[in-house]
């Protein structure tokens, strides 16, 4: 489904250039799950939002589903994004100003569906994540385990194929982190792919396929030890 070949990114630094990702090639099947682990700089991050589309690849190349999505324009690839991709970020990243409902209807609102099937399936989503009752709270009236499980039904709203966690438990207690985690992996029952990248190696062993990124580089790839 994803074929990321010899890719680069650089970062111009005070004059300096920093090769975040440096000729990282990898390839994702449909129903994958895959955590990524790293000291940090070593490129997690900047390889995540590559795969999201959210940045370019200066080198290399990106496919998605078979296109050659590295070239595409900005408006093609937020098309794209809005279809095919779900991201969770460690700090929610929900619009402070929008109910829990809002924020989980917000995807359903850009992709232009109407009222009646944005009330059900943002319903479902905000229902399957545990947070129905608190459907018309603010994100700063929830703990930030209940603000992050927002952030996945926001995310997983129109089950996406390709899930992408940066870090989603990384600010989050034991307990909360588990819930997060499970939720996550339990779309995979849709067939959804998932990337998540992980400090914890506790984690990160409960993944399938667990792959490891220094400067840049795809150094390690192998299965997690929980098999
Ligand atoms: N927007 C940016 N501008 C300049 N340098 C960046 C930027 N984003 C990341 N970097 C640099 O790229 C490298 C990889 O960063 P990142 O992908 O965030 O790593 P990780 O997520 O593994 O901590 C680091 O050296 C970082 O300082
Ligand atoms: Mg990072």
């Amino acid at each position: 489904m994803i074929r990321l070949e010899n890719v680069t990114r650089r970062y111009e630094v005070e004059g300096r250039s920093v090769a975040a990702l440096d000729g990282l090639s990898l390839s994702l099947d449909r129903g994958e799950e895959v955590a990524v682990v790293g000291s940090s700089g070593s490129g997690k991050s900047t390889l995540l939002n590559l795969l999201g589309l959210l940045l370019k690849p200066d080198g290399g190349r990106y496919l998605l589903a078979g296109k050659d999505v590295a070239s595409f324009s900005a408006a093609k690839r937020a098309a794209l994004r809005a279809e095919f991709i779900g991201f969770v970020f460690q700090d929610f990243h929900l619009n402070p100003f929008f109910t829990a409902f809002e924020n989980v209807e917000l995807p359903l609102l850009i992709a232009g569906m109407k009222k009646s099937a944005r009330r059900a399936m943002a319903e479902e989503a905000l229902r399957r994540v545990g947070l129905w009752e608190k459907r018309d709270h603010l994100p700063r009236e929830l703990s930030g385990g209940q603000q992050q499980r927002v952030a996945v039904a926001r995310a997983t709203v129109r089950h996406p194929p390709l899930i992408l966690a940066d870090e989603p438990t990384g600010n989050l207690d034991p307990e909360a982190s588990r819930k997060v985690l499970s939720l996550l992996k339990e779309e995979r029952r849709t067939g959804a792919t998932l990337v998540m990248i992980t400090h914890d190696l506790s984690s990160a062993a409960s993944f399938e396929r667990v792959i490891t990124i220094d400067r840049g580089r795809l150094i390690g790839d192998g299965k997690g030890k929980a098999l």
